[in-house]
């Protein structure tokens, strides 16, 4: 995204008619200019309305992400525990930009977000839809000293930390899928991806990324390929009366808060102290479900998780662990037709 174009946008965000006079002064174009300008908006899926005599508006405006209100909203000690917070109007992915910084040994507590993702990576190879100003992408780079061994149910921590940040803003309902999706009455509310670099057996670097269905346009919707829920569709908010409680930059504060004090503990207590709260969020606990691998299918019982973030599953009376990587988890209906969650 152009500067010019971003200027115009954050104008336009307070959700009041601007001349096109004023606009092309903000962005420093024509008139003419500024209704091109505007169009590429549009595509981007951001709704902007001309009326003749009164300008361009955005209606009901549009909150952008802003550093000074994220960290207005952080904890001081985690505040402390960040080296950059970096704000994108757009990005391939966030996950590959501080990726990419991390290699670079630069990545300790670098924090993005963006806008939108032109390449959102979900798990096992899938896009994950990002449009613009809608929802939250964020990733964080953390690097560890000891071996891959000792992340063990890190993902699944980081669910917890994401789930305690929603209900904490009064978002309740929210359910966690193994190993890490976020769900809202089996809808998918979130994703989260950790990749890794480095050394498998001494010094190494995740990035978690966080991605969480805020206020999804229904127009993108089309491109999800499974049920999905979004933060604005959930019934069950305690803060709903609050004026900002979708408000984005106040949603990635409490993450961050809640994730960056998990990773800092983390290599120190594992996952064990995080065990028992997901699995009072497990979304399938005593259920029976189907379990994929790329080479088979398992039917079982959900006994709930390991201490090193392995899927206990009963399978024809014995019980077995499954550990994380590419498995799916498949609810099986009262026919054994199954449908992805
Ligand atoms: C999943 O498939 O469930 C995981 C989705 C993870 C999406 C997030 S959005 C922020 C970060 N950047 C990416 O490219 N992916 C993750």
């Amino acid at each position: 995204m152009n500067s010019k174009l971003y200027s115009l946008l954050h104008r336009l965000s307070d959700g009041e008619f601007h001349s096109g006079e004023v606009l092309g002064e903000v962005a420093g174009v024509s008139r003419a200019a500024v209704w091109k300008q505007l169009q590429q908006l549009q595509e981007l899926g951001v709704g902007v309305v001309s009326q003749r005599g009164k300008g361009y508006v955005i209606p009901g405006g549009l909150s952008l992400l802003e550093a000074r209100k994220i960290s207005a909203h952080l904890q001081p000690d985690v505040s402390s525990r960040l080296v950059g917070l970096d704000i994108l109007p757009e990005v391939d992915s966030t996950n590959k930009f501080v990726l990419e910084r991390t290699s670079m040994a630069t990545g300790h507590g670098l924090v993005c977000v963006a806008e939108r993702q032109k390449a959102g990576r979900g798990r096992r190879g899938r896009t994950w839809v990002s449009p613009f100003g809608a929802n939250i992408y964020l990733s964080v780079g953390w690097s560890f000293s000891q071996g891959v061994a000792a992340l063990e149910g890190l993902s699944l921590a980081v669910g917890v930390a994401v789930s305690r940040a929603l209900e904490g803003l009064g978002f309740l309902g929210v359910q966690l899928k193994w190993p890490n999706d976020l769900l809202v009455e089996e809808k998918k509310l979130g994703g989260i991806l950790l990749e890794l670099t480095g050394d498998a057996s001494g010094d190494c670097s995740v990035v978690t990324g966080v991605g969480l269905n805020v206020k999804m346009p229904s127009v993108m919707a089309a491109h999800i390929d499974q049920p999905w829920a979004d933060l604005a569709s959930l019934e069950n908010v305690r803060a709903q009366s609050e004026p900002e409680y979708l408000d984005r930059n106040i949603i990635i504060a409490a993450i961050l808060n809640e994730l960056i004090s998990m990773l800092s503990a983390f290599e120190g207590s594992g996952f064990e102290p995080y065990r028992l709260e997901w699995e009072r969020l497990n979304a399938h606990g005593g259920r029976r479900v189907s379990l994929h691998t790329p080479s088979k299918s398992i039917e079982g019982v959900v006994m709930g998780v390991t201490h090193a973030g392995g899927l206990r599953l009963m399978v024809d009376g014995e019980e077995k662990v499954f550990l994380g990587g590419e498995l799916s988890l498949r609810a099986v209906s009262a026919c054994d037709q199954v449908g992805e969650l």
